[in-house]
């Protein structure tokens, strides 16, 4: 059984650190790289680079990290960059969601990129990966307006991966992963769920403060935890 800190949509930030000690199944981000990810968002990301052909033109530049990692990077920033800098563009050791395996930097190719602050523009190559991101189940984490919720600055650069549905649903009504969570208070399992759909398939949505053995839907289903209270569930509609 999914534990309430573990799965695609649990919300990392500041008030809600990542609690899941064990390591995720890790790959490649893209084919030989030696950033890794969390072995299904690394495939998704693969093929959403390779239907836009950029496999190669965007790069990761930063994926897992270990918590050890996390808090090297906190202390480089504070001692380069400053407390103020450091707050806004880099999470908390234990606070970071690179530590789920599920965030990656991305950049445009380029013989230096920013560590921390990667160059991925608004135009060309990358708009094509942002306009096809959600279909492959990524959002753009911290967008600009939403710093006062997320207590990150903007950062056009990270992804979160949270499965597709979910990543389409955000997209369209402008949430941020701290409102979705509470979005879905408002549809608790079993009750009237969320509808979501669109590319081909049909989900329904829900949220639950206890899974187990009485939650039973009749079609195939997915559970995440939120990593604050409960648990998201993911039903998918059949074709009939
Ligand atoms: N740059 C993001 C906030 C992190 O360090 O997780
Ligand atoms: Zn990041």
């Amino acid at each position: 059984m999914a534990g309430i800190h573990s799965g695609n949509l649990i919300l990392i930030n500041a008030s809600h650190p990542h609690m899941e000690s064990r390591r995720p199944a890790l790959a490649p981000a893209v084919p030989g790289s030696s950033v890794l990810l969390e072995a299904r968002a690394a495939a998704m990301l693969t093929g959403a680079l390779e239907r836009i052909g950029a496999l190669g033109e965007i790069v990761p530049v930063s994926g897992w990290r270990s918590n050890g990692e996390q808090r090297e990077i906190w202390e480089g920033s504070m001692a380069e960059s400053g407390e103020d800098f450091t707050r806004k563009y880099v999470a908390l050791p234990g606070c970071s969601e690179h530590e789920t395996g599920l965030a990656i930097d991305l950049a445009l190719r380029a013989d230096e990129i920013d560590f921390i602050r990667p160059d991925f523009p608004c135009d060309g190559v990358c708009r094509r990966f942002r306009d096809i991101a959600a279909d492959y189940g990524f959002i753009e984490r911290y967008p600009a307006g939403k710093e006062h919720i997320t207590g990150i600055a903007a950062e056009p650069w990270h992804f979160r991966y949270v499965g597709r549905p979910h990543a389409r649903v955000m997209r369209e009504m402008g949430l941020a992963l701290e409102e979705y969570v509470e979005f879905l208070r408002g549809y608790p399992y079993p009750g009237e769920l969320l509808c979501a759909g669109g590319g081909g398939y049909e989900a329904e949505i829900g949220f639950t403060r206890c899974y187990g053995t009485h939650i039973a839907p009749s079609s195939p289903y997915q559970v995440s935890g939120n990593n604050v209270d409960g648990y998201i569930l993911t039903l998918w509609r059949l074709p009939a």
